[in-house]
């Protein structure tokens, strides 16, 4: 079983890169079949969320070129089915990111349904509303959605919910239907602007992604394009927040500061040192931090996905906090292994009390996701002793070389695929 093994305590101290935006890539990829033509992909971070992706590329009959770790070469000429294996979607949610480019670009799609996960239910509502907007049909069987539409027709179509997903899905749908589709109430996630300023490199006619309006003037067509993906905003968090619960001093480089604008303000709030630059952010751990209180939001609240990171380094700081989870309904499942570690959180339903602790003890615990999982490390880096983590799968899904990054930076930590082989054991 494959596990980090942390001996805590060292300090973190240095630099790190950050890599391609995999929430960014993983639309991207599936709208990169929209068009006959080659799309060179770069920047696209190597995790197995992508990699997943990408088979499930090749498998519909795509020519899919790795031409590196980062850079891919796609041509959808050769596509020759229209349905989605249920192998995919089972390992990969996004995998339904390919009714919207399918039923764009093919009038056709077959996806497998996505089952919930984690941190709950995760319906697929709002992107079924979006898509019968567009006048597609859906039929939902045997576990598969099926859509077709003899002419997809542009909408006005009011999300209920704010959802990244149904607005990356519904906008790729609409990018060819006829007429003007508008989004209202939409998603404004970094990543939903990168998909649709991709889209518009392939000749879309996108307006107003970034906001909660969305218009698009469908186009029939769509042509090749070259395009670089946006650095991925909750790596370079979970480093912020690495060195705040850590007391290090991290140089994190190749970031958007104005898309951590939010991680920044909640660590200044706590008496932390956070100094931006063109292209990175320097993050100086206080060894004294206040509490604070935190509520998820979308963006350009406090990203859900931020939320154990910053849970763990409040766990570290002087005073109670008050921690909201207001997007997901079961994303505090992480805090009982925090617990073993000797924090101090009480949960009640969508809020944590987080009353802080001078420091973790190392034990052996699992990651329940893939974001709790970056969290758990933090706590380990900062621990008394040793701590085992196993279910790293999920790390490894969003995260590229955490381990690698972590040890240039002082940390001690040890990937082991057996546990009787680890030199901390
Ligand atoms: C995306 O998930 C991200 N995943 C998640 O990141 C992220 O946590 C989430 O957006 C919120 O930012 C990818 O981009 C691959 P939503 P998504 O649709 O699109 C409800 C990670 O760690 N909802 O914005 O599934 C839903 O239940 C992952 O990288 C409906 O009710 O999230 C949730 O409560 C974890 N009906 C809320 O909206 C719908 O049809 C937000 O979900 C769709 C969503």
């Amino acid at each position: 079983m494959e596990q980090y093994v942390i001996r805590g305590g060292s300090e973190l101290k240095g630099e790190v890169v950050i890599g391609g935006a995999k929430n960014a890539a993983l639309g991207i990829l599936a709208a990169s079949i929209m068009t006959d033509e080659d799309v060179l992909i770069e920047n696209i971070p190597n995790v197995n969320d992508i990699n997943v992706m990408l088979e499930a590329i090749a498998h519909l009959g795509a020519k899919v070129d790795r031409i590196d770790e980062h850079n891919v070469r796609i041509n959808a000429s050769t596509i020759s089915s229209y349905e989605v294996n249920d192998d995919y979607m089972r390992r990969i949610r996004a995998s339904y990111y390919f009714i919207g480019s399918m039923l764009g670009k093919y009038k056709c799609a077959k996806v497998p349904l996505p089952g919930g996960c984690a941190i709950g239910a995760r319906p697929i509502d709002q992107h079924i509303k979006g898509f019968e907007a567009l006048n597609a049909k859906i039929n939902i069987s045997r576990g598969y959605l099926s859509t077709e539409a003899k002419a997809l027709k542009g909408a006005h179509i009011y999300f209920d919910v704010v959802t990244v997903g149904a607005t990356i899905n519904v906008m790729m749908a609409a990018c060819m239907a006829e007429g003007q589709t508008i989004i209202e109430n939409a998603a404004r996630e970094p990543h939903i602007v990168d998909v649709a300023n991709f889209l518009n490199s392939m000749g879309a006619k996108i307006k107003g992604a970034g906001t909660d309006t969305i218009r698009i003037k469908g186009v029939s067509k769509l042509h090749g394009t070259q395009y670089t993906i946006i650095p991925d905003q909750i790596e370079a968090g979970t480093f912020m927040c690495m060195a705040a619960a850590c007391r290090g001093d991290i140089l994190i480089k190749n970031v958007i500061p104005k898309h951590l604008e939010s991680i920044t303000a909640k660590l200044l709030e706590m008496g932390n040192v956070v100094q931006e630059f063109d292209e990175a952010v320097r993050v100086i751990g206080a060894e004294h931090q206040r509490h604070t209180d935190v509520k998820t939001l979308p963006y350009p609240g406090f990203p859900t996905d931020m939320q154990p990171q910053i849970t763990v380094a409040l766990a570290l700081a002087e005073g109670a906090s008050i921690v909201t989870e207001s997007v997901f309904e079961n994303r505090f499942k992480y805090v009982d292994e925090l617990g073993r570690m000797g924090a101090d959180i009480r949960v009640e339903r969508n809020v944590a009390v987080v009353d802080g602790i001078k420091r973790f003890s190392g034990t052996s615990i699992s990651a329940p996701d893939l974001r709790a999982g970056a969290a758990l490390v933090i706590a380990a880096l900062q621990a008394e002793g040793v701590t085992h983590i196993d279910g790293i799968g999920f790390i490894k899904r969003g995260y590229e070389e955490f381990d690698k990054k972590i040890r240039a930076l002082g940390g001690v930590i040890e990937y082991i695929n057996d546990p009787n082989k680890s030199e901390y054991a």
